[in-house]
Protein backbone atom coordinates (compact mmCIF):
# COMPACT_ATOMS: atom_id res chain seq x y z
CA UNK A 1 0.00 0.00 0.00
CA UNK A 2 1.24 3.52 -0.72
CA UNK A 3 2.59 5.32 2.34
CA UNK A 4 0.24 8.27 1.84
CA UNK A 5 -2.72 5.85 1.69
CA UNK A 6 -1.65 4.20 4.97
CA UNK A 7 -1.46 7.63 6.61
CA UNK A 8 -4.90 8.44 5.22
CA UNK A 9 -6.46 5.25 6.62
CA UNK A 10 -4.98 6.05 10.05
CA UNK A 11 -6.66 9.47 10.18
CA UNK A 12 -3.78 11.83 9.46
CA UNK A 13 -5.90 13.94 7.09
CA UNK A 14 -6.90 14.04 3.46
CA UNK A 15 -4.73 12.22 0.94
CA UNK A 16 -3.25 15.57 -0.06
CA UNK A 17 -2.41 16.44 3.57
CA UNK A 18 -0.86 12.97 4.04
CA UNK A 19 1.28 13.38 0.91
CA UNK A 20 2.37 16.77 2.25
CA UNK A 21 3.38 15.27 5.61
CA UNK A 22 5.72 12.88 3.79
CA UNK A 23 7.09 15.48 1.36
CA UNK A 24 7.87 17.84 4.24
CA UNK A 25 9.87 15.15 6.05
CA UNK A 26 7.41 14.59 8.91
CA UNK A 27 7.12 10.82 8.47
CA UNK A 28 9.73 8.20 9.35
CA UNK A 29 9.79 4.41 9.45
CA UNK A 30 12.32 2.68 11.70
CA UNK A 31 14.30 5.92 12.10
CA UNK A 32 14.51 6.56 8.33
CA UNK A 33 12.77 9.72 7.15
CA UNK A 34 10.58 8.97 4.14
CA UNK A 35 10.34 11.39 1.24
CA UNK A 36 8.15 9.54 -1.26
CA UNK A 37 4.40 9.54 -0.51
CA UNK A 38 4.01 6.74 -3.06
CA UNK A 39 6.51 4.43 -1.33
CA UNK A 40 5.15 0.91 -1.15
CA UNK A 41 4.85 -0.26 2.48
CA UNK A 42 3.29 -3.26 4.21
CA UNK A 43 0.77 -1.97 6.78
CA UNK A 44 0.85 -5.19 8.91
CA UNK A 45 2.77 -4.47 12.10
CA UNK A 46 4.08 -1.18 10.69
CA UNK A 47 4.99 1.57 13.15
CA UNK A 48 5.08 5.02 11.59
CA UNK A 49 6.70 8.00 13.26
CA UNK A 50 4.63 11.05 12.41
CA UNK A 51 5.88 14.44 13.55
CA UNK A 52 8.08 12.68 16.08
CA UNK A 53 5.34 10.46 17.55
CA UNK A 54 5.15 6.72 17.02
CA UNK A 55 1.92 5.49 15.52
CA UNK A 56 1.36 1.71 15.28
CA UNK A 57 -0.78 1.06 12.22
CA UNK A 58 -4.11 -0.64 13.01
CA UNK A 59 -6.56 -1.64 10.31
CA UNK A 60 -9.37 -1.22 12.85
CA UNK A 61 -9.12 0.82 16.03
CA UNK A 62 -10.09 -0.69 19.39
CA UNK A 63 -9.12 1.44 22.35
CA UNK A 64 -9.91 1.80 26.01
CA UNK A 65 -10.14 5.10 27.82
CA UNK A 66 -10.17 5.77 31.55
CA UNK A 67 -13.05 8.22 31.45
CA UNK A 68 -12.63 11.02 33.97
CA UNK A 69 -15.60 12.80 35.53
CA UNK A 70 -16.78 15.98 33.83
CA UNK A 71 -16.79 14.64 30.27
CA UNK A 72 -19.70 13.72 28.00
CA UNK A 73 -19.72 10.66 25.74
CA UNK A 74 -21.00 12.72 22.84
CA UNK A 75 -19.28 14.30 19.87
CA UNK A 76 -21.58 17.29 20.33
CA UNK A 77 -21.60 17.76 24.11
CA UNK A 78 -24.12 20.10 25.70
CA UNK A 79 -22.37 21.24 28.89
CA UNK A 80 -19.08 19.40 29.44
CA UNK A 81 -16.09 18.66 27.22
CA UNK A 82 -16.40 15.60 25.03
CA UNK A 83 -14.46 12.41 25.83
CA UNK A 84 -13.27 12.59 22.21
CA UNK A 85 -11.10 15.59 23.14
CA UNK A 86 -9.02 13.13 25.21
CA UNK A 87 -8.04 11.18 22.09
CA UNK A 88 -5.43 12.13 19.48
CA UNK A 89 -6.74 13.67 16.25
CA UNK A 90 -6.04 10.60 14.05
CA UNK A 91 -8.39 8.46 16.18
CA UNK A 92 -11.09 11.11 15.84
CA UNK A 93 -10.56 11.54 12.11
CA UNK A 94 -9.84 8.09 10.73
CA UNK A 95 -12.09 7.47 7.73
CA UNK A 96 -14.85 4.91 8.20
CA UNK A 97 -16.51 3.35 5.20
CA UNK A 98 -20.28 3.76 5.35
CA UNK A 99 -20.22 5.37 8.80
CA UNK A 100 -19.35 8.44 10.79
CA UNK A 101 -15.60 9.10 10.73
CA UNK A 102 -13.45 8.35 13.75
CA UNK A 103 -13.89 5.99 16.67
CA UNK A 104 -17.23 5.89 18.49
CA UNK A 105 -17.99 5.09 22.14
CA UNK A 106 -19.34 1.65 23.00
CA UNK A 107 -22.46 2.81 24.83
CA UNK A 108 -22.35 5.88 27.01
CA UNK A 109 -21.35 6.77 30.52
CA UNK A 110 -22.88 9.77 32.26
CA UNK A 111 -20.88 12.96 32.56
CA UNK A 112 -20.11 12.26 36.22
CA UNK A 113 -19.37 8.52 35.80
CA UNK A 114 -15.71 7.45 35.67
CA UNK A 115 -13.98 4.30 34.49
CA UNK A 116 -13.65 1.92 31.59
CA UNK A 117 -14.93 3.19 28.25
CA UNK A 118 -14.30 1.38 24.97
CA UNK A 119 -14.16 3.08 21.60
CA UNK A 120 -13.84 1.64 18.11
CA UNK A 121 -14.37 2.32 14.41
CA UNK A 122 -15.54 -1.26 13.80
CA UNK A 123 -19.30 -1.09 13.29
CA UNK A 124 -19.84 -4.83 13.92
CA UNK A 125 -17.90 -4.62 17.20
CA UNK A 126 -19.84 -1.53 18.32
CA UNK A 127 -23.10 -3.30 17.56
CA UNK A 128 -22.10 -6.54 19.27
CA UNK A 129 -20.87 -4.82 22.43
CA UNK A 130 -23.98 -2.65 22.72
CA UNK A 131 -26.49 -5.42 22.04
CA UNK A 132 -28.40 -6.48 25.18
CA UNK A 133 -28.83 -9.92 23.56
CA UNK A 134 -25.08 -10.55 23.76
CA UNK A 135 -25.14 -10.13 27.54
CA UNK A 136 -21.63 -8.72 27.93
CA UNK A 137 -21.55 -8.02 31.69
CA UNK A 138 -20.52 -4.58 32.89
CA UNK A 139 -19.37 -4.10 36.47
CA UNK A 140 -20.02 -0.84 38.34
CA UNK A 141 -18.61 0.31 41.66
CA UNK A 142 -21.22 2.46 43.38
CA UNK A 143 -20.89 4.81 46.35
CA UNK A 144 -24.28 5.42 47.94
CA UNK A 145 -25.68 8.22 50.06
CA UNK A 146 -27.42 5.93 52.55
CA UNK A 147 -26.14 2.68 54.08
CA UNK A 148 -26.43 -0.45 51.95
CA UNK A 149 -28.50 -3.29 53.40
CA UNK A 150 -29.01 -6.89 52.34
CA UNK A 151 -32.73 -6.41 51.63
CA UNK A 152 -31.93 -3.73 49.03
CA UNK A 153 -29.21 -5.90 47.48
CA UNK A 154 -31.69 -8.79 47.18
CA UNK A 155 -34.26 -6.51 45.52
CA UNK A 156 -31.63 -5.44 42.99
CA UNK A 157 -30.87 -9.11 42.26
CA UNK A 158 -34.59 -10.01 42.04
CA UNK A 159 -35.38 -7.08 39.75
CA UNK A 160 -36.83 -3.60 40.10
CA UNK A 161 -39.29 -1.81 37.83
CA UNK A 162 -38.13 1.47 36.29
CA UNK A 163 -40.65 4.08 35.23
CA UNK A 164 -40.24 3.63 31.45
CA UNK A 165 -40.76 -0.14 31.25
CA UNK A 166 -43.00 -2.52 33.22
CA UNK A 167 -40.46 -5.35 32.74
CA UNK A 168 -38.22 -5.56 35.81
CA UNK A 169 -34.49 -5.05 35.37
CA UNK A 170 -32.22 -7.13 37.54
CA UNK A 171 -28.59 -7.06 38.50
CA UNK A 172 -26.72 -10.14 37.29
CA UNK A 173 -24.74 -9.81 40.53
CA UNK A 174 -24.79 -7.41 43.43
CA UNK A 175 -22.74 -7.29 46.62
CA UNK A 176 -21.91 -4.77 49.32
CA UNK A 177 -18.30 -3.57 49.21
CA UNK A 178 -18.58 -1.19 52.16
CA UNK A 179 -21.18 0.37 54.45
CA UNK A 180 -22.05 2.88 51.67
CA UNK A 181 -20.72 1.01 48.65
CA UNK A 182 -21.81 -1.79 46.36
CA UNK A 183 -20.68 -3.59 43.23
CA UNK A 184 -23.36 -4.14 40.61
CA UNK A 185 -23.10 -6.24 37.45
CA UNK A 186 -25.47 -5.45 34.60
CA UNK A 187 -25.94 -7.14 31.25
CA UNK A 188 -28.09 -4.37 29.75
CA UNK A 189 -27.41 -0.69 29.30
CA UNK A 190 -30.55 1.34 29.80
CA UNK A 191 -30.37 5.10 30.26
CA UNK A 192 -29.03 5.96 33.75
CA UNK A 193 -29.67 2.33 34.67
CA UNK A 194 -27.49 2.08 37.78
CA UNK A 195 -28.70 5.39 39.19
CA UNK A 196 -32.33 4.51 38.55
CA UNK A 197 -32.03 0.98 39.98
CA UNK A 198 -30.35 2.28 43.14
CA UNK A 199 -33.02 4.98 43.44
CA UNK A 200 -35.72 2.32 43.03
CA UNK A 201 -34.52 0.66 46.26
CA UNK A 202 -34.60 3.94 48.18
CA UNK A 203 -30.93 4.89 47.98
CA UNK A 204 -28.97 7.38 45.86
CA UNK A 205 -25.78 7.11 43.80
CA UNK A 206 -23.11 9.53 45.03
CA UNK A 207 -20.32 8.23 42.78
CA UNK A 208 -20.24 5.72 39.93
CA UNK A 209 -17.26 3.99 38.37
CA UNK A 210 -17.19 1.23 35.73
CA UNK A 211 -14.43 -1.19 36.60
CA UNK A 212 -14.95 -4.02 34.10
CA UNK A 213 -16.57 -4.97 30.78
CA UNK A 214 -16.75 -8.71 30.07
CA UNK A 215 -13.44 -10.11 31.30
CA UNK A 216 -11.58 -6.83 30.75
CA UNK A 217 -10.81 -4.77 33.86
CA UNK A 218 -9.69 -1.17 33.82
CA UNK A 219 -5.91 -1.44 34.25
CA UNK A 220 -4.59 0.12 37.47
CA UNK A 221 -1.86 1.93 35.51
CA UNK A 222 -4.27 3.71 33.17
CA UNK A 223 -4.80 7.11 34.81
CA UNK A 224 -8.03 9.11 34.39
CA UNK A 225 -8.00 10.74 30.95
CA UNK A 226 -5.51 8.25 29.48
CA UNK A 227 -6.23 5.87 26.61
CA UNK A 228 -4.50 2.92 25.00
CA UNK A 229 -4.89 0.39 22.20
CA UNK A 230 -6.52 -2.94 22.99
CA UNK A 231 -4.44 -5.97 22.05
CA UNK A 232 -5.83 -9.27 20.68
CA UNK A 233 -5.81 -10.94 24.12
CA UNK A 234 -7.78 -8.03 25.59
CA UNK A 235 -10.29 -8.22 22.72
CA UNK A 236 -10.73 -11.91 23.48
CA UNK A 237 -11.74 -10.97 27.03
CA UNK A 238 -14.67 -9.00 25.58
CA UNK A 239 -16.19 -11.94 23.72
CA UNK A 240 -19.47 -13.07 25.24
CA UNK A 241 -19.42 -16.44 26.98
CA UNK A 242 -20.51 -19.16 24.51
N1 LIG B 1 -25.72 3.63 34.79
C1 LIG B 1 -25.84 4.94 35.11
O1 LIG B 1 -26.77 5.33 35.80
N2 LIG B 1 -24.93 5.80 34.63
C2 LIG B 1 -23.84 5.42 33.89
O2 LIG B 1 -23.02 6.26 33.51
C3 LIG B 1 -23.73 4.05 33.57
C4 LIG B 1 -24.67 3.18 34.03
Amino acid sequence: MQLQQVLYTQGFGTRRVCAGLVEQGHVAIGGRTCDDPGEDVRPDGLVLTVQGRDWPVHERAYVMLHKPAGHECSAKPSAWPSVYTLLPAPLRQRPVRGGQDGVQCVGRLDQDTTGLLLLSDDGAFLHRMASPRKHVPKVYEVVTRHPVDEAALQRLRDGVVLEDDPKPVRAAACEATGSHALRLTLTEGKYHQVKRMVAAVGNRVEALHRSRIGGLSLPADLAPGQWRWLGPSELDLLKPAA
